[in-house]
């Protein structure tokens, strides 16, 4: 059985599915769907059979095109799930499957009223990335194969759906107290970038092809934070060609979506935490309107290639940014970065093989192994080529590599032999299999030097020998300033100096999500007990796995007990996926 992706058991010569019918009934009582699927393959088979993934689904019954037939379902794999194999009479074409998915769903997360900023209906999301979109339909769960779909899910009648897709119509079932909401995507994606939502969700325009989508509470504060984002649109098209998506709309989620942000093609996912008030958060949208060109329309073939998507994603969020905030701005963020994956890379060891971009993932779960190393050595890869080259010179090269593989899944290979083809040499000239192959970070990676780093790190150094900036001096600092000041401190402090930074830099009322999670796990290896009660409110009102897991750790260093407590105290609010990486951690 050629199975081309460790995470999947699609077998691609068993046929590809190319499009998908999906209607799907959402019980919020049994925290269950009732789901239908059609599936279609690109011609008729002739194998026999056909591998699905699935994980915790309930198969009721399958039928093709071609008559009755039987299947089986496999041992579940703890990273996998159970490959579904149906048995397929000759030259079926379609696929038809009844079954429900589990109140476990790993894509799901059900949320009580009292979870939402409402308080008054329920809610539920999707998360499918890396691998959960088999949770909740039987799919060929693989970032290498793409299919068109057309989805109808019906709700209770006072809720709304919204999808990454087309919307179509709305269907009021008055007698059943039901509605049904109908969507099409015509473009071909991949399983893990279907994603819905439902609650009470409303909207407002942003643009011509923009509009925000949210809950009422939040609609206000979401619609001012983002206003920018048709100049974004309208530059990201400048800068890496026209936007092939038709619209892009984004949905603001409940606080315990546990990403920054999720690339759902025509609706991207933003954590609330990004609502700062001052639009010093617009660094997680462009990043997912990058993905739209490098991910959504140009996509990793598996997860082994990973930093296709994200190092290029990177490259793609600081060129837009550059435009919009300042080269100055996007340096700080790069010295930043820098920072996060020198950390990352001691994490898992100088001879670790996570840290090559090129992974050998089989038999490890996605979620897990979850770091910056494809995201920030994959960008310093692609910045060291751009610099190497010259923009102009590569700009061009990649405005013909997403022309050429649009729509199409690539492995680091594919990418290597047309980056060859189109700027012979270069890869040789940077080193590009060290970087690709090798663990840790090469020599020759790309350094960040600007005035206002040099200052803040001048600070940060004289910190140990009891110099401070002045009030005036931290007064024009922007959040970039800020953190990485905040950064090269050390963590633990003295009750004095974290008396001082606070009043200094406002933390303990500090609407900048990002800045307040740093203060917090200061807070907590100081144990600074003037500002601990901010740290239960944090853990208890955020749910961005990035913002939460340093305090957890810091707390657990001190305590494990109180970290055990606040973690009993907080888990229902966490996603699934949360609540395993911080039982991690509490295992230590
Ligand atoms: N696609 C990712 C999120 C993701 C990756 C979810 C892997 C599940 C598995 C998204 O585009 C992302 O990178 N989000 C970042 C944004 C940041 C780098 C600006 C995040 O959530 O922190
Ligand atoms: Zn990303």
């Amino acid at each position: 059985m050629p199975q081309t992706d460790p995470h999947s058991y699609t077998d691609p010569t068993q046929g590809i599915i190319t499009s998908v019918q999906l209607n799907l009934d959402v019980d919020f009582t049994s925290k269950q769907i009732l789901g239908r699927v059609e599936l279609t393959l690109s011609e008729p088979s002739s194998s026999g059979a056909l591998n699905l993934d699935t994980r915790d689904l309930d198969i009721k019954s399958i039928h093709t095109d071609k008559g009755a037939t039987t299947w089986t379902l496999s041992e579940k794999d703890p990273v996998m799930g159970s490959c579904l194999t149906i048995n397929l009479p000759d030259g079926t074409q379609t696929i038809d499957i009844v079954y429900t998915t589990s109140p476990d769903a790993s894509a799901l997360q059900w949320l009580e009223p009292s979870q939402t900023a409402g308080g008054e209906h329920p809610y539920l999301f999707t998360q499918c990335q890396a691998i959960h979109a088999r949770s909740i339909i039987p799919i060929q769960d693989s970032p290498s194969v793409r299919f068109v779909f057309a989805a109808s899910i019906t709700v209770p009648e006072d809720l709304v759906v919204v999808m990454a897709a087309a919307p179509g119509e709305r269907v009021e079932k008055m007698l059943e107290q039901t509605v049904t909401y109908s969507f099409e995507m015509p473009q071909p994606v991949p399983a893990y970038l279907l994603a819905f939502a439902v609650g009470n969700i409303t909207h407002q325009d942003l643009g011509p092809r923009s509009r925000v989508y949210t809950e009422p509470e939040m609609l206000e504060a979401a619609a001012w934070e983002f206003a920018e984002i048709d100049a974004m649109l309208q530059t990201a098209e400048d800068l890496f060609g026209p936007y092939r998506w038709d619209r892009y709309d984004f949905l603001v989620m409940p606080p315990s979506f546990p990403y920054g942000g999720m690339e759902n093609p025509r609706l991207t996912f933003l954590t609330p935490t990004l609502l700062a008030g001052d639009r010093s958060q617009v660094r997680v949208l462009a990043h997912e309107l990058s993905h739209a060109w490098t991910g959504n329309l140009v996509t990793n073939a598996t997860m082994e290639h990973f930093w296709l998507n994200e190092g290029m994603t990177k490259w793609g969020e600081r060129r837009i940014l550059e435009r919009i905030i300042g080269t100055e701005n996007v340096t700080l963020q790069c010295a930043l970065s820098r920072r996060t994956l020198e950390r990352d890379l001691e994490r898992f060891g100088p001879d670790s093989p996570l840290t090559r971009l090129r992974t050998d993932l089989a038999g490890l779960d996605p979620d897990e192994i979850y770091s910056y190393v494809p995201y920030e050595k994959g960008f310093l890869l692609m910045k060291l080529l751009e610099d190497t080259a010259g923009r102009g010179a590569f700009d061009m090269f990649m405005r013909t590599y997403m022309d050429t593989f649009a729509f199409q899944s690539l492995t680091t290979e594919q990418f290597l032999i047309f980056l060859e083809e189109h700027l012979p040499g270069l890869a040789e000239e940077v080193g590009a299999e060290e970087w690709i192959y090798q663990s840790g970070l090469p020599a020759n990676a790309p350094t960040f030097s600007s005035a206002k780093l040099e200052n803040v790190e001048r600070f940060a150094k004289a910190f140990v020998d009891g110099v401070k900036p002045s009030t005036e001096e931290v007064g024009n600092w922007s959040a970039e300033e800020i953190l990485i000041y905040l950064n090269d401190i050390p963590h633990q402090l003295s009750h004095g100096d974290c008396a001082w930074i606070d009043r200094a830099f406002g933390l303990s009322e500090i609407g900048n999500a990002e800045i307040k999670s740093v203060w917090l796990r200061k807070v907590a290896s100081s144990a600074y007990i003037p500002a601990t009660p901010q740290i239960g409110v944090f853990l208890g009102s955020v749910g961005r796995m990035v913002l939460i897991k340093h305090i957890y750790e810091a707390v657990a260093e001190t305590s494990k007990e109180e970290a055990e407590r606040l973690y009993a105290l907080h888990s229902k609010q966490y996603h699934p996926i949360t609540q395993t990486m911080i039982k991690n951690i509490l295992k230590g």
